[in-house]
Order: C-alpha cells, then structure tokens, then sequence
C-alpha cells in the first residue's frame, strides 16, 4: 500500500517513514529540504534496509503536485508533515508561513477530489489552544485567539480540513495535535537537526551539553509553577510515529467515528524547564551551564495534555518516559557531534 509523505525526510516525518517500512508500507516522501537534509534517506536505509522513493520540490508548486499524483495514481493516503514551523519566524515573515502552510495542505486536499484520495493525516499542534484556562487540555478546550502566524496556520488549517471533509464525502482526515516532541531513535541514525541556533530547549540542551553553545538561558522563573519555569508535555517522538501509523490505518480501515477527528498526542505529564535540565543531566552524567531569563515574549505559562481520549479511540499511549527521551537525545547529539 502507498502511502506519500509530506517532510518524511523531517524530524517526525522520518521517524513515522521508519515506522511504516517497517509495517511494510511502500512511502513516497516529499520534501523541499528547506529545513532537513537528503542523507536522511540514507539513514532511513540503514534502519529498515528499505529505500523510500524521493521527490525533492515544494509542495506550494501546483504544478509539481499534479505531476506527482498523475506518477502515482496508487496513492492510498497522505500523511502530511512539510510545513514551516519556527514561532518566531512566523511574527517575522506571516507571509511565507501562511504560504507554505496554507498552500500546500490546499494543493494536496485538491488532488485528493482529483484523484478521489480518502485519506489524510494532518500535524495538528497544542499551538491551536494557545494558554488553555483548564488544565489537562481536552480535545474540546476551546482555542484561543493565536498567539502567531504559525499557529494560526495550525488553527486555519485544521478549518480547511473540517470544511472540505464536510464537502467531499470521499475525503476524511484526522488531525494530530502534538505537544512537545522530542528524543530520536534508539538507533541515533536519526533525529532533530535544526538549521542555526535551536529555538527549542531539547536540541539546545544537547549542544549545550555538546560544547556547541556556550550557556542555555531557561527563558523565565516566575511563573506558576512549582519551580517557577514554564511547564510542558514532552513526548518522544517514537511514540508519535506510533500514533501515525495507527491513525492512518484507522482512517484505512474506516474506523473513524467522523470524517474529521483531531487527538491529543502527549503523555499527560506536565515537566518544567528546570526538570527537563535536571532529568538531562542525570542520564548524561553532563552538568548544563544554564542561566535563568527573561520570560520568553509569546511563551504560555503551562500546557499539558489530557491523552485519555487518544488512549480509548486510537489504543495508543506514550510508552516512553522523560529518561528515555533524554538519553535518546544525547546519544544522537552525541553521534553528530562525533562525542565518544
Ligand atoms: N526554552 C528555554 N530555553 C531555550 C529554549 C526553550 O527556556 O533555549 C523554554 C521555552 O521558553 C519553553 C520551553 O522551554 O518554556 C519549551 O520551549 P520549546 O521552544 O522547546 O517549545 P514550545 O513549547 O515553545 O513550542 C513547541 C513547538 C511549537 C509549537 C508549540 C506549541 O516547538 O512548534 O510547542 O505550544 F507551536
């Protein structure tokens, strides 16, 4: 069965192409390596001894799309990860985010009536609920107003998939909201390889750690929590690329209970900054230079996930904890940074 990925040579797109050459899944990746690199795919082969097929373009070319699904008429469904996702960029640049977001998951959904493709899953994330008032988030919490361009692509997105799965009875979607992915293979072949200056804490915790930045600066201390930083749900992402296979083969099977669901993927536990650094530097034996700061601006205080909804429907639960994703994370640090 042919599955195509959207930015399968990504962070989580990699880990769920993994995943589904190990179910035996055919996967055609697309991506632009706007944000990841092509020996991805090597790395890919060395994990499941299986190639996937490559197309290297934007997704924002309608041209370039409409070649891609007249190639492969067998196209089952798509899981679609390729998309811009840097906060701060997005208050920099609207423009190129509400493109590339937008553009892009309309090009696909296009195709999809063209080709009467049924299925697709969507990355959703816990951006769409911006700072909840009720903790753990439920699926129902109501989304606040976004706090930027690249959540509200989130938000508009997932409205695009709700209104065309009303329209087109032949297509249906699930939307996966994820909170905070981090952690790599157990394998270290692959994981998060940010371009630049890390905006997120785990990578640069790790090149921290690594010698590669000089101190990392715990962006607020004051906030409610029991230490003070801001708290959040970490997930490894092997346990989201889990979570893909089984909501595309819910959509395959037709198991869905509507033609547009959205799950929460996290573990339900809420971690601040400061335990995230503390559980770092256990498993890794490495002292962290840090500093606290300044709250980061558009930063919510807390967020973490209520997952019961995902654990009933979809039979899916976060296995692993913050050691393991931790340690996953050093070890691949490690392997990049060429540390013994
Ligand atoms: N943090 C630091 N120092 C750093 C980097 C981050 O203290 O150098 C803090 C942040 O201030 C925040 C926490 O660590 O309190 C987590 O920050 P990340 O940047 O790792 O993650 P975010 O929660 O800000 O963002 C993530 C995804 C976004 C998504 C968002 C939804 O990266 O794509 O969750 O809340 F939109």
């Amino acid at each position: 069965m042919k599955i195509l990925v959207t930015g399968g040579t990504g962070y989580i797109g990699s880990h769920t192409v993994v995943k589904l050459l190990e179910q035996n899944y055919e996967v055609v990746i697309v991506d632009d390596l706007s944000n990841s690199e092509e020996s991805v795919l090597d790395a890919i082969k060395e994990i499941t001894g299986k190639q996937p097929l490559f197309y290297q373009f934007d997704l924002c070319d309608s041209v370039k799309v409409a070649e891609l699904f007249t190639e492969h008429k067998d196209i089952q469904a798509i899981i679609h990860f390729a998309a811009s996702k840097a906060v701060g960029e997005s208050v920099q640049n609207p423009l190129k985010y509400y493109r590339n977001n937008l553009d892009s998951l309309i090009n696909l959904l296009y195709q999809m009536e063209q080709h009467s493709i049924s299925n697709m899953v969507f990355s959703s994330s816990c951006t769409v609920y911006g700072q909840p008032d009720k903790l753990p988030v439920t699926e129902q919490t109501p989304f606040k107003p976004a706090e930027s361009p690249y959540g509200n692509t989130k938000q508009v997105g997932e409205e695009i998939l709700r209104d065309t799965t009303n329209a087109i009875d032949q297509i249906q979607a699930i939307a996966l909201r994820y909170f905070n992915p981090v952690g790599a293979h157990e394998s270290a072949l692959i994981g998060e390889l940010p371009k630049g200056v890390p905006n997120n804490l785990v990578p640069f915790i790790t090149q921290t750690a690594a010698g590669e930045r000089e101190q990392l600066s715990i962006f607020g201390s004051d906030y409610d929590t029991h230490d003070g930083t801001a708290m959040r749900d970490y997930i490894h992402v092997v346990d989201l690329a889990d979570a893909h296979v089984i909501a595309l083969e819910r959509l395959l099977d037709t198991k869905q209970k509507s033609s547009f669901e959205f799950f929460n993927l996290g573990t339900g536990n809420g971690c601040t900054v400061l335990e995230t650094v503390k559980k770092f530097e256990e498993v890794s034996g490495v002292q962290l230079n840090y500093k606290l700061t300044d709250r980061r601006p558009g930063d919510v205080e807390k967020i973490y996930a209520d997952t019961s909804f995902a654990n009933k429907e979809l039979g899916w639960s976060a296995k692993l904890g913050l050691g393991d994703m931790m340690a996953s994370a050093w070890k691949w640090q490690k392997r990049i940074s060429k540390i013994d």
